[in-house]
């Protein structure tokens, strides 16, 4: 008997990252060990996401490929995370997967594997208004040892309309505080030197104390405590909601050398038509109005953004606003969507997706454009000035290179110079594209 060698895909956000993370460690206290190589695999689990229908299509494409891998050989096919939740035991009807398991199922995922054969799959999709995953170190996937993501809450709820999260990932429960700080704590002394707390909307985190209420605990006070732990533990966040952004979180970083001055804030949308029926429950002017909060707080804060082209409705005027909006910010960078219809929500049930399909691809190529040069716009005014970086790795393009982030989350490449991984280093900023600043040691 060998141990057990479980692969794990891992699809979508962050937080998928980390709960394929939280799965690696349940499985080793069963007796798995972890493979890179598929092809040697006893368990294929693949980690999925449901947030657009690309994303949902090119996880289809590799259930596929393991249905092709099935064929060959004995091997379990588990499908867990988000796309798990939302299409339930659907998922079985194509023969290739063996378990279903939703974003709260994972500490059954041992006795599923236990459990399962050809003839019983195996599915757990119930969703927790308690679990957290709390007392659970996750198995660090991450190869430069430097940066760790650490889970601060789960669920969400919010009622996006657009968005299928509140529906695979239920209800926002918020983990106890002494937990993240130890956490923290911990892999800090195992080197790291950058955790990152994340939340679908971390600004809404709320322990609440079983003893008193003078003991509960919010996103400012526990990002402070986190901060606390030493000044050299860098401390991020992700991701943060316009409605909810206080003003004592901005002031918490403000405070703190080692909370970097970056807040991924996305907006959706530059017009107050479209954020009301996608029901983000701020206007233009307030998000522009917590911009401006954050730039008199933290004058060079980096802020990037999502944002949806297309959605319901838009018209032209809607899509220059957006426009204008994202002029008017200058974001540091973007991740930009087209409009993608995901069954159940409420945008789904209430609203027609008609916008077409060249026209949202037209908007998305508008607002791709914007922000590249808006992002070059950023970088170059990055050009002769210092930053203090966190070396993360090599660089792709040249060995002699390293590269890490500056506080605000810019990438800068530089000469190694004899440093290492997980150093802290000054560099100035001698030249830029429009995704990085190329630097030398100072
Ligand atoms: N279509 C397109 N983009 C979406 N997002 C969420 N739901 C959808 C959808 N149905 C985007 C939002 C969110 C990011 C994680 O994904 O911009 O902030
Ligand atoms: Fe993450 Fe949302 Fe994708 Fe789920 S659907 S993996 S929460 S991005």
């Amino acid at each position: 008997m060998h141990d057990k060698k479980v692969y794990i895909e891992t699809y979508g956000c962050q937080m998928n990252v980390n709960d394929s993370e939280v799965m690696l460690s349940i499985l080793k206290d069963a007796g798995y060990v972890r493979t890179e190589d598929i092809t040697d695999a006893d368990v294929i689990l693949a980690n999925t996401c449901s947030i657009r229908d690309n994303a949902e299509q090119r996880i289809w494409g590799r259930i596929e490929q393991f249905r092709i891998q099935k064929k060959k050989r004995d091997v379990i096919v588990g499908i867990t995370g988000c796309m798990a939740e939302r299409l339930k035991e659907k998922l079985l009807d194509c023969h290739a997967v063996d378990i279903v398991a939703g974003p709260d199922s994972y500490r059954s995922l041992p006795d599923m594997l236990e459990a399962v054969t050809p003839d019983n799959p195996q599915v757990n999709v119930l969703l927790s208004h308690e679990e957290t995953y709390s007392d659970i170190t996750p198995l660090r996937m991450d190869k430069n040892g430097v940066s760790a993501y650490i889970s601060i809450m789960r669920g969400c709820n919010n009622v996006c309309s657009y968005c299928v999260v509140p529906y695979t990932r239920g209800a926002e429960r918020s983990r106890d505080p002494r937990t993240i700080i130890r956490e923290a704590e911990d892999v800090f002394s195992h080197g790291y030197r950058e955790v990152c707390l994340l939340g679908q909307n971390v600004d809404s985190y709320f322990w609440e104390s079983p003893d008193s209420a003078d003991d509960n605990v919010d996103f400012a006070q526990l990002l402070e405590a986190v901060a606390k732990i030493s000044p050299e533990l860098r401390v991020r966040f992700s991701t943060s909601h316009p409605k909810d952004i206080s003003d004592e979180v901005i002031y918490t970083m403000a405070m703190y050398d080692n909370i970097c001055n970056h807040i991924h804030l996305p907006v959706q949308s530059g017009s107050n038509a479209m954020l009301e029926k996608m029901r983000r429950k701020y206007t233009r002017e307030w998000y522009l109005e917590r911009v401006a909060k954050i730039r008199s707080a933290i004058p060079e804060c980096g802020i990037t953004t999502d944002v949806i082209a297309g959605f319901c409705g838009e018209t032209e005027q809607d899509h220059q606003d957006t426009l204008s909006l994202m002029e008017k910010v200058g974001f540091d960078s973007a991740f930009m969507f087209q409009y993608s219809e995901r069954p159940g929500t409420l945008a789904a049930r209430k609203y027609p997706d008609d916008v077409p399909e060249e026209v949202k691809t037209r908007r998305l190529n508008e607002i791709i454009a914007l922000q590249n040069r808006l992002s070059l716009e950023s970088n170059r005014r990055e050009i002769g000035k210092t930053r203090r970086i966190l070396i993360e790795g090599v660089s792709k393009k040249n060995e002699g290179e390293l590269f890490g982030r500056a506080g605000n989350n810019k990438v800068c490449v530089f000469p190694a110079g004899g440093h290492k991984i997980g150093e802290y280093v000054n560099v100035k900023v001698l030249s830029c594209t429009s995704a990085t600043l190329i630097s030398e040691l100072v």
